[in-house]
């Protein structure tokens, strides 16, 4: 058998050649036998069998035409491959100009998607339809370089009777693959075809040195569209620091991505980014949308999440996507425990207390409310609780991070937008944020993030009392309670003319300021032992019990994560303890590492007695829940003798 690509080495004995491929063809195709062989190639008689299994006409006179034009327009319009190579053949056909052959460039299917030639060859080439949109995948056409070298994966010249069709013997064509440079997939092919009585060896090395030229432009258009795939990442964290984002090229591989989208995605690596049912449908959205440019959103429930897609766009063409990620606000169910004075909100220290009671007193009355506070002080939590509270609780409560949008998209997520609006926007327009919220609660989270100039915007529908959604001129009135949350200094944002003082004082009628845990330690075991019991349901595990010790660390350590920190701690824990005990060796090792410090950090006033005695009264108050009485009684010294030492060892304020 002869393993070559070639279908000639010289043009000697030309004529004797294509006789003895006519011979053979006969052989095959009419007396159904297998030509000796010496006399037949490997892949022209592994494409002759595939083209039987096809049930190729092998009298078929002319290739079928598939694409109509308009699908060929959007075909190369999306075409990186047209783009890239068409003036690549151009220029080569410069050269070639006069020697009666034709260049096409076709893409994987096999369908002729660039066609450059002499003009009285490209009439004869008519006939058999080798014309631009024809399909000449060997399913279609038969054996032939397009086809041959598409489906072997490899260049090939396929010369006369080689061709499975009749009506394309009178031709030599000559085809070589192109391969994307980075996914290293087959993405289309060059071919040049001639008359087969002038055929020549070395039409297959002009066509592999096309292929290569061009393999090395897509490499190079690659490194540019990298390039600015990654500057559009970069410039959206610079802005958008809060939000988790992602950028993806066209064919949705993830370029760039923060680490916390594997956690709010519930997944281990970016491989398994398209695993999950709901968030493979979007990928096909994805790819099957022309819409140009892109902008939708998209609800991940299951996972509880939210993606805001845009698409990128270079020299207006689509060369990717950025996914900003937002976790859709979820609440803890209404608890009847007496200590939770608002729905969802733990704390009985005296700082707590006097908050829950304003909350209380401001969930009635229809008044802006600003909570503020360093993050994880409970801010969300605290803004569903004066909702639940409110006569309003039966109505929607609905919660928008201002910082985790891209801010182009924040004024269409608030007012929403009349159908018509945006390309690739829901074409029966949408509502946005504050219709949502009518006769409810709308949480405008992440408030110092807002972009100034929408904050105009805000102001105004403060003060009337109604929206215009973007596209429409009509205004629609609404009847919405307004909290603001921010974890930022407000009126330093105000000083470096970041956020308008005018809606700072609409917003901050009210304002609610959540103390941090390290102001109010005395709700450490409480919060403790109610996460842990929380948890133990989630994780459905008995509920552990909490070693002294470990909350005289929690009492000594500054919480700077504040109760999500907490939190975190406790999930690991509940996760990780032995026996149902919750020791110092449950916890992460991220906080041990703090313990030494936490510790040495003593009252450098006490003897080492006066430790020893401060810590015992301290476990004392923790284990009758603050029962002064019963601490005296098991210490044996008078009330008014412990009262001095809790003064002396300034322990009130694990008491408040
Ligand atoms: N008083 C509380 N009682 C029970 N759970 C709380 C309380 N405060 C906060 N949490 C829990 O701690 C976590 C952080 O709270 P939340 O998201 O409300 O903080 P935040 O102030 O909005 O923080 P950030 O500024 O980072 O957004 C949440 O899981 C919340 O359920
Ligand atoms: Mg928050």
């Amino acid at each position: 058998m002869v393993h070559s690509q070639l279908a000639i080495y010289s043009t000697d004995d030309l004529p004797h050649k294509l006789k003895q491929l006519e011979n053979n063809w006969e052989v095959f195709m009419s007396e159904n036998k297998i030509p000796g062989p010496q006399n037949i190639r490997t892949e022209v008689l592994k494409s002759w069998k595939r083209c039987k299994q096809y049930n190729v006409d092998p009298l078929q006179k002319q290739s079928p035409i598939l694409i109509d034009e308009n699908q060929f327009v959007e075909l190369i319009g999306k075409s990186k491959l047209y783009s890239v190579s068409q003036p690549i053949i151009e220029n080569l056909y410069e050269q070639i100009r006069g020697t009666k052959h034709l260049i096409t460039l076709s893409d994987s299917d096999g369908r002729i998607i660039y066609l450059k030639g002499d003009y009285e060859i490209e009439d004869q080439a008519q006939e058999m339809n080798f014309v631009i949109g024809a399909d000449w995948s060997e399913k279609a056409a038969g054996s032939n370089a397009i086809g041959t070298s598409l489906a072997a994966g490899k260049p090939i010249q396929i010369l006369s009777s080689e061709h499975y069709c009749q009506g394309v013997h009178p031709w030599v064509c000559s085809a070589a693959p192109i391969k994307d440079p980075l996914s290293k997939k087959i993405i289309g092919c060059i071919d040049l075809t001639g008359p087969s009585a002038i055929a020549q060896p070395h039409s297959l090395t002009v066509v592999r040195h096309l292929t290569n030229i061009i393999e090395q432009n897509l490499l190079t258009n690659s490194y540019h569209i990298l390039e600015h795939l990654q500057q559009t990442y970069d410039e959206l964290k610079s802005k958008n620091t809060a939000s988790k984002i992602m950028v993806l090229d066209e064919s949705l591989h993830v370029i760039h991505a923060d680490h916390e989208s594997l956690d709010l995605l519930k997944i281990a690596h970016w491989a398994q980014l398209w695993s999950h049912d709901e968030m493979l449908r979007l990928k096909n959205s994805l790819l099957d949308s022309n819409a140009h440019p892109y902008k939708w959103e998209w609800d991940v429930s299951s996972l509880g999440v939210k993606i805001f897609i845009q698409s990128i766009e270079l020299e207006s063409k689509r060369i990717g996507f950025v996914f900003c990620l937002e976790k859709l606000y979820q609440y803890r169910s209404a608890d009847s425990s007496s200590e939770i004075a608002l729905q969802g909100v733990i704390g009985a220290s005296r700082a707590m207390k006097t908050i829950i009671r304003k909350a209380k007193i401001v969930s009635n009355v229809n008044v802006p409310v600003l909570l503020t506070g360093e993050s994880g002080t409970g801010k969300e939590v605290f803004a569903h609780g004066i909702h639940k509270q409110s006569s309003r609780k039966d109505k929607p409560f609905i919660a928008i991070n201002c910082g985790a949008i891209p801010q182009h998209l924040i004024t269409s997520e608030l007012f929403g937008y009349e159908s018509g609006a945006f390309t690739g926007g829901n074409p029966k327009g949408k509502k946005g944020k504050f219709e949502e919220a009518d006769g409810g609660t709308l949480l405008l989270d992440e408030i110092g993030e807002m972009p100034l100039e929408l904050q105009v915007h805000l102001l105004r529908v403060l003060q009337e009392k109604e929206i215009v959604r973007i596209g429409s001129s009509k205004p629609i009135p609404l009847d919405v309670r307004i909290i603001a949350a921010t974890n930022k200094n407000l009126t330093r944002l105000i000083e470096d003319g970041r956020f308008r003082s005018d809606l700072y004082y609409r917003l901050n009628v009210v304002e609610l300021q959540l103390p941090p845990l390290r102001e109010r330690k005395s709700d450490i075991p409480l919060l403790s032992e109610s996460f842990a019991a929380e948890l133990a349901k989630t994780h459905q595990k008995p509920i552990p019990a909490i070693d002294w010790n470990v909350l005289q660390f929690f009492h000594r350590y500054d919480w700077p994560g504040n109760i999500r920190e907490l939190l975190n701690v406790m999930e690991y824990a509940v996760l990780f303890n032995e026996n149902n005990r919750i020791t110092l060796n449950s916890l992460p090792h991220s906080i041990l590492d703090k313990k030494e410090e936490a510790f040495s950090r003593k009252d450098k006033r006490l003897s080492t007695l006066e430790e020893k005695e401060k810590e015992h009264i301290a476990q004392l108050i923790y284990e009758t829940n603050g029962n002064l009485s019963e601490v005296a009684r098991r210490l044996d010294i008078a009330r008014t003798t412990l009262y001095r030492r809790i003064k002396k060892y300034n322990l009130g304020n694990i008491l408040e």
